[in-house]
């Protein structure tokens, strides 16, 4: 008799746990869906974070203004300096012009704009380095080589500087410079 009640009571008891295995099921698949949408939120934010969707200034592309505003600019001062993109504009050639990059490339100080008093040249006020005004070459060192520059594309009227392309360069050459039309 009492072996039979046993039996009664363990198959009434069954249904509970059945009850508390998928009550743990539940909440261990709640709790990897948490962790599954918490690490995929995550990620979304970092890749927001790091990603550069809007780029301006330096390291993008810079618009140095009208074509026919840089042409008079360039005509009568002779340079143009644009803080936004760390760069001069020079007037290469008639109706071109080059980008250069105003980081010095001896040890990277700030050169300073095109001095009257040196012929229109650049002088690097660290130590010294004397480049060309027009076009950036290096006249005498301690640096080994012109001021790096940017490409110049023109676009609807605009000169565009790409200041994420630092072009290094030996020597100049005409086709640095990007004509004006
Ligand atoms: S950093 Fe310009 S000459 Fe040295």
């Amino acid at each position: 008799m009492q072996a039979s009640s046993h039996a009664g009571q363990s198959r009434e008891r069954l249904p509970i746990l059945d009850q508390k295995t998928s009550r743990r099921k539940v909440t261990r698949y709640g709790l990897f869906g948490l962790l599954g949408a918490f690490t995929g939120i995550s990620a979304v934010a970092t890749y927001k974070m790091l990603y550069p969707t809007k780029v301006t200034g330096f390291g993008a592309k810079v618009n140095a203004g009208t074509v026919a505003d840089v042409k008079t600019l360039l005509a009568g001062q002779k340079y143009i300096r644009n803080s936004v993109g760390r760069f001069y504009l020079l007037p290469a050639a008639p109706d071109a012009a080059i980008a250069v990059y105003w980081k010095c490339v001896h040890l990277g100080c700030t050169v300073p704009a095109p001095s009257p008093a040196l012929d229109g040249n650049i002088q690097c006020p660290c130590h010294g380095s004397l480049y060309n005004g027009q076009t950036g070459a290096l006249i005498h060192g301690p640096a080994t080589h012109p001021l790096d520059y940017f490409p110049i594309t023109i676009d609807n009227g605009s000169v565009i500087v790409d200041t994420g392309k630092v072009t290094v360069r030996q020597d100049y050459s005409p086709d640095q410079a990007t004509k004006l039309g």
